[in-house]
């Protein structure tokens, strides 16, 4: 199952861990040249993320690679997850389980209804998800423990697949970025700026580029609620990362106590809830497509807007190379969301279809 990670390369008594192919990579990085000239700034790349697979990319496959290996070692075949009823992890583990034979439940509660968490939800049912509406999170905890009880081929998978295991693969990340860097397709960056939500992209770029000995420093933009997303929690996370990775090899340096001061986490472009737009995610989704890139409001588009603001209010200076972390997946979904009817949804989720709940509008 170990397959010629960057990860593996760097650490070869780290091929003892569970592994398996899941994404195309190395995912490919440029410079954005329109944003760049717009912004004045020499240099700010992209970390093509959104390119991750052809059907559904994006950050949470990354950590498949490790989720997953650790499901098929364990024999199990069902899937437990949780999110919103938008999820994008609920969407991308339906999508990657089913080619390793695995079925994926979702234990979903509601979120505010726009046209994007309508049409994940759709997809979520294309992709064959069974799907479960949970009336409080206490419940979906309830049904969660209950299931997992009874059935003993069902393996949880945490929120965002943000456990130590999924972590691992945004350590290998952080390895793929050097492997780019020392092959001169990227400046060494100065900064990067990534979507921090339930936290393991985040952390294991941390960990990842301080034990690559990269100068890099990161700027998360908090996607949820900071008291979920803050730097402490995303620290901890690195900390479990690197107890594994300690645990298979020792000569791995204990660089816990470095992590800090390469870490900012910054709530300012939250807008207050999760899911919530900003008018400066609009203003970033907006500037992006002269790049040809496509971002979203929730974590792309906020990320983005937190760079720009960095680079104008000069918390930047003009030659320092930076790179934007295009986290959400690309792939159209609309041949999906055509085939599917609402109606063949589980009765609950017809209300986010037939007019009974307010759609937010997703571009004002
Ligand atoms: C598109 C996208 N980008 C970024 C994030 C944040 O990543 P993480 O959950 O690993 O912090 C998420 C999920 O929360 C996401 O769906």
């Amino acid at each position: 199952m170990s397959g010629e990670i960057p990860l593996f390369r760097k650490y070869p008594k780290l091929r003892s861990i569970p592994w398996v192919s899941v994404i195309n990579s190395p995912t490919p990085i440029h410079k954005m040249e329109e944003i760049s000239k717009e912004l004045n700034h020499k240099e700010i790349w992209v970390k093509r993320d959104d390119l991750t697979d052809d059907i559904y990319g994006g950050n949470k496959p990354r950590k498949y690679e490790f989720v997953f290996a650790d499901i098929l070692r364990k024999k199990k075949k069902r899937i437990l997850t949780l999110g919103a009823i938008g999820t994008n992890h609920g969407l991308a583990t339906t999508v990657h389980s089913k080619k390793f034979g695995l079925e994926t439940h979702l234990f979903l509660v509601k979120q505010k209804l726009s046209q994007h968490v309508r049409e994940n939800l759709l997809c979520h049912h294309y992709f064959g998800a069974r799907l479960n509406l949970m009336k409080s999170n206490f419940r979906r905890k309830l049904a969660i423990k209950a299931r997992l009880f009874f059935d003993k081929n069902a393996y949880f998978v945490t929120t965002g697949a943000s456990s130590p295991l999924g972590t691992l693969g945004f350590v290998n990340a952080a390895f793929e970025l050097k492997e780019q860097i020392d092959a001169k397709l990227i400046p060494e960056p100065d900064k990067l700026f990534v979507a921090v939500g339930s936290l393991a992209t985040c952390a294991g770029l941390v960990l990842g580029l301080e034990l690559a000995r990269v100068k890099t420093q990161i700027v998360g933009i908090g996607v949820t609620d900071p008291s979920w997303s803050s730097k402490k929690a995303t620290l901890n996370l690195a900390a479990k990362t690197l107890e594994i990775m300690r645990k298979k090899d020792s000569s791995i340096p204990d660089v816990l106590n470095e992590l800090e001061k390469r870490l900012i986490v910054d709530h300012s472009y939250f807008g207050g809830e999760y899911g919530v737009p900003t008018k400066e995610a609009f203003e970033a989704i907006e500037i992006a497509k002269k790049d040809y890139l496509k971002l979203e409001y929730v974590y792309t588009g906020k990320t983005l807007s937190g760079l720009l603001d960095y680079i104008r209010k000069e918390k930047i200076s003009k030659d320092e190379v930076v790179v934007f972390w295009n986290s959400k997946s690309s792939a159209d979904l609309a041949p999906y969301v055509k085939k599917t009817k609402y109606k063949d949804l589980p009765k609950g989720f017809h209300k986010f279809f037939d007019g009974t709940i307010k759609v937010m509008k997703e571009d004002d």
